[in-house]
């Protein structure tokens, strides 16, 4: 029962004082809605954790091993996100957003040396993703995400028919995902993979190998079926109707 105990509590945050101190900063201002709590917590947040400037933290927002998480200036952590950061750390750039539900998890009982999951400035990340460091998760600036989107850098080794799967150890080598890349609803990009510079990936698309720069890929495995430098400005998607808002220019 105490193994199991200590088992826990090493998962949770980087000693039993860090322990203390994250649970009960949690427990007292993680609940509290409005603008109010949003500015407590940008306040005492960074006792526990590394804060460049002013984030905004929504209530509901679970943080593990908040000791490794780092947050740019004008970050913005809608309800329900949970961040656990063990060991190697999470890195959210400048004015990124991550939506209601959205998961990233770095959980390394395997001591593997490059986990960890890093974003870069201008970044969307949709409703409901869930990002798996473990092989090392690296996104540049200005990308987004849709709703739903996987990105999963571990894979379980199965080579042995006669063993559990979960006796077989993992492979992580990581996922790279360029600056301004566009990840469509229901993306899952696999371990090993990277997304050239400014691609789009259809909804629903399943990357298993990488994507060169400026490709459309669409489908399961994706394929490019386009260059971006090279559609011109005659499709019809191109021409419909334009919006953009408010987010962008309080970006500037
Ligand atoms: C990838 C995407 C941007 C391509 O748009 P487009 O450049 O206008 O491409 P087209 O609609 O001309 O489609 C080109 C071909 O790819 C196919 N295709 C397009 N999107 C596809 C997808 N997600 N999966 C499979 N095939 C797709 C089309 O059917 C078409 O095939 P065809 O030539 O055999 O008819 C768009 O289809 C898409 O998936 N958008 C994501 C929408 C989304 O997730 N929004 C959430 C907001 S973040």
């Amino acid at each position: 029962m105490i193994e199991q105990m200590r088992y826990y509590l090493a998962g949770q945050a980087k000693s039993l004082p860090a322990y203390v101190l994250e649970q009960s900063l949690l427990t007292l201002f993680g609940w509290i809605p409005t603008v109010v709590g949003i500015g407590l917590r940008s306040a005492v947040y960074r006792l526990m954790m590394t804060l460049n400037g002013t984030a905004a933290i929504e209530n509901g927002v679970r943080l593990a091993y908040a000791s490794n998480i780092r947050l740019g200036r004008g970050v913005y952590l809608d309800y329900g996100v949970y961040l656990h950061a063990l060991p190697s750390g999470i890195t959210i750039g400048d004015n990124t957003f991550i939506m209601h539900h959205t998961m990233l998890h770095v959980f390394n009982f395997r001591r593997l040396p490059q986990a960890g999951i890093s974003i870069g400035r201008n970044c969307f990340i949709g409703e409901f993703n869930v990002i798996r460091g473990q092989g090392g998760v690296s996104i540049g600036n200005d990308v987004y995400t849709g709703p739903m989107v996987k990105i999963v850098a571990v894979n379980h080794v199965y080579r042995d028919p006669d063993r559990p799967i979960r006796e077989q150890g993992v492979t992580a080598q990581g996922i790279v995902i360029e600056d301004d890349v566009w990840l469509g609803a229901g993306v899952t990009v696999l371990d090993g993979v990277t997304i050239g510079r400014g691609s789009i990936i259809g909804a629903g698309a399943v990357v298993t190998h990488n994507v060169p720069p400026y490709s459309i890929a669409v489908g399961t495995p994706a394929k490019p079926i386009r260059d971006r430098r090279e559609i011109g400005h005659n499709s019809y998607y191109q021409n419909a109707e334009v919006f953009w808002g408010t987010l962008e220019e309080i970006r500037k």
